[in-house]
């Protein structure tokens, strides 16, 4: 009996650690939400190993408040020809033809409150890498930096930019 009671503990305390295991891989870790991408973009692909630039995507990033996601124009430059007969550039072309954006989740989210301009840091000479990670290594965009205000105003701190409350609070 005794026996049996030791051997029932063991087997509960394992399986929670195998449960939090697989609940973390599952994308329990720091900052990933639950998201599904209308079509299976993936950065790897296309800014490694076809080395697109991230500009040439998200051609706003140097230009304005947001950086731009781009449009389904922008994708149709190649796979107007470039696996047509894949399932997932189907839904693309699909889009192309009814001329509807596709609704793509968004990653990254600051509360209305906060003022933040791409133009101003990347004209800086940020790269996107500093607050983005290597999207390049990302089969899946996720969300690297918390955008927690301690995270602004430490990098703020550290390359003397301005830390006055209304300079981010609007
Ligand atoms: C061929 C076009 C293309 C290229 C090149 C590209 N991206 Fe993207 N990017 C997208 C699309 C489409 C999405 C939306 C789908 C997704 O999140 O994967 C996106 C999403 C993102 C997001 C998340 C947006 C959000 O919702 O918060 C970031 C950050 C980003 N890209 C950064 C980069 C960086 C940095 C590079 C260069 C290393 C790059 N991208 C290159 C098309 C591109
Ligand atoms: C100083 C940090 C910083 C740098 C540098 C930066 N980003 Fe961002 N990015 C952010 C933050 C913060 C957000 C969330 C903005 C929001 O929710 O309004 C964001 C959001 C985005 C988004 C989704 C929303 C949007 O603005 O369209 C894309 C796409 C993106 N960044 C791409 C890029 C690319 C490409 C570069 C490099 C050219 C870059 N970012 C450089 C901090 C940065
Ligand atoms: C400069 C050319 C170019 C642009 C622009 C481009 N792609 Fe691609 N994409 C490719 C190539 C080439 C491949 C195939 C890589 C391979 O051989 O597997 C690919 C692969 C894909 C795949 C995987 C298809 C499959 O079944 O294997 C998807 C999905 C995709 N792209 C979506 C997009 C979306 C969405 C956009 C616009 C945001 C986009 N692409 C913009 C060139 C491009
Ligand atoms: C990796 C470093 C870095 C991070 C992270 C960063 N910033 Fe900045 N930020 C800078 C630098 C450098 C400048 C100065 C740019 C200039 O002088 O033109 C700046 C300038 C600004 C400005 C313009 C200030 C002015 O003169 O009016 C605003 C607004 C701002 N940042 C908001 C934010 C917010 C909000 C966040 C977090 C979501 C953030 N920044 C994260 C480096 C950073
Ligand atoms: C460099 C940008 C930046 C500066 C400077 C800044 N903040 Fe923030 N603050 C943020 C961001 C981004 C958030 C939202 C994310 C979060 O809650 O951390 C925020 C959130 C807050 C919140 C929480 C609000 C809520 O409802 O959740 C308070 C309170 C706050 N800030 C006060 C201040 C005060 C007071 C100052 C001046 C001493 C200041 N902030 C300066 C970027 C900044």
């Amino acid at each position: 009996m005794k026996k049996a009671i030791i051997a029932l503990s063991i087997v509960f305390f394992f399986s929670f650690f195998l449960l939090a295991g697989a609940a973390y891989s599952y994308g329990w870790n720091k900052y990933s939400q639950e998201r599904k991408q209308p079509i299976a973009f993936n950065h790897v692909v296309h800014a490694r190993d076809l080395n697109i630039a991230c500009n040439h995507c998200h051609t706003y990033a140097d230009k304005s408040i947001h950086a731009g996601i781009p449009s389904v124009a922008t994708c149709m430059e190649c796979h107007k020809d470039v696996k047509k007969d894949s399932p997932q550039i189907k839904i693309l072309a699909k889009h192309w033809e009814t001329k509807t954006p596709i609704q793509w989740a968004k990653i990254h989210n600051l509360p209305d409150f906060i003022y933040f301009s791409h133009k101003r840091h990347v004209k800086k000479g940020l790269d996107c890498t500093q607050c983005h990670g290597r999207v390049q290594s990302m089969p899946e965009m996720r969300q690297v930096s918390s955008l927690k205000m301690g995270w602004c105003v430490s990098c703020h701190v550290e390359k003397n930019a301005p830390r006055d409350c209304w300079t981010c609070h609007k």
